[in-house]
């Protein structure tokens, strides 16, 4: 049985060690593809594979058709909008992905933007601090939780709006469930967002909903840059120099951002938030220990494509 890590974006060694200690303990081989950057070597790499781990790899009807083999994909990580699912059904391949294990890497990334931006992107001026500012949190899963637990500490008024998370699950964390996302960025100076990128969510993040938010509010993306309405930021951030938005996946129009919103606008070269020994440690295991109980017990938990 040959397991294939591609990851363009490369684990730490450290979890890539522990990868190989499962998926040889198993009895099966590791193949390693990192850093490949053409899609050629990835077509190449997954011919005659039994399983993939993936991070923000594209996995497309191509890629599957190439997969002669393969029987199941694991995105090591939590959002699966880079794998194409229904051709994964129609090939016969099983998607899961490993929810909550790089959540709180993410959620602590949120909060290294946050500052960032409330001190002026370090530029030696008066910023301002989070404490008694009100934090809300657009989408409650696990990344959206461990936000909660941190900003608590920070001491922050914090709220979240959640379609399909049981009001009373977030108030038991102490935390204001509002009705809807209007509601929450009507309230809130700072907002991080949370949710996947779905055929509901893509573009959702526009100019009416921004606009809601109080003088000086603050938009932080650790999310999706497919979420972001860009075009409707931009005219927003031009109307409204109060503004800020600070994001780690760098959006289409990163140049026109960056020229026109200098200090008030900031964006990771390279999706960062997962990037921690730890978090590649959780779900790169994670993904080694499902592909595992997959081939010998059958186990389907975490399966995200019907
Ligand atoms: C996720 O969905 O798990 C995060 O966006 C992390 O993605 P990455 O593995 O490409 O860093």
């Amino acid at each position: 049985m040959k397991i294939l890590v591609a990851t363009d974006k490369p684990f730490a060694k450290v979890a890539v060690d522990g990868i190989r200690k499962e998926v040889e303990a198993a009895g099966y081989e590791l193949v390693l593809l990192e850093k490949y950057g053409e899609k050629a070597k990835l077509l190449e790499a997954v011919k005659n594979v039994d399983a993939i781990i993936i991070r923000s790899d594209v996995i497309d009807a191509e890629v599957l058709d190439a997969a002669k083999s393969l029987k199941i994909v694991v995105r090591a990580g939590a959002g699966y909008d880079n794998v194409d699912l229904a051709s994964a059904t129609a090939h016969n391949v099983c998607v899961m992905n490993t929810p909550g294990q790089n959540s709180n890497a993410v959620a602590e990334l949120a909060f290294g933007l946050m500052v960032m931006a409330v001190r002026n992107m370090y530029n030696g001026t008066s910023g301002t601090e989070l404490k008694g500012k009100k934090l809300g949190i657009h989408a409650y899963g696990n990344v959206g939780r461990n936000v909660a637990r941190i900003a608590k500490g920070f001491g922050m008024d914090i709220y979240a709006y959640d379609a399909f998370c049981p009001k009373e699950a977030i108030e038991a964390d102490g935390v204001k469930a509002v009705a809807s996302a209007e509601e929450l960025y009507g309230t809130c100076n700072v907002v991080s967002l949370h949710i996947p990128a779905t055929a509901e969510t893509k573009n959702s993040i526009n100019y009416a909903l921004v606009n809601r938010m109080p003088k000086g509010g603050l938009l932080v993306n650790t999310a999706r840059k497919e979420v972001i309405n860009e075009e409707e930021l931009i005219k927003l951030m031009e109307e409204r120099a109060d503004l800020k938005y600070v994001t780690d996946i760098m959006p289409v129009a990163n140049e026109t951002f960056a020229a026109k919103f200098a200090g008030r606008y900031f964006s990771t070269p390279k999706k960062m938030g997962a990037q921690t020994a730890e978090a590649n440690i959780n779900a790169g295991i994670a993904a080694a220990k499902q592909i595992v109980g997959f081939f010998k017990d059958g186990c389907e938990k975490f399966r995200v494509n019907k």
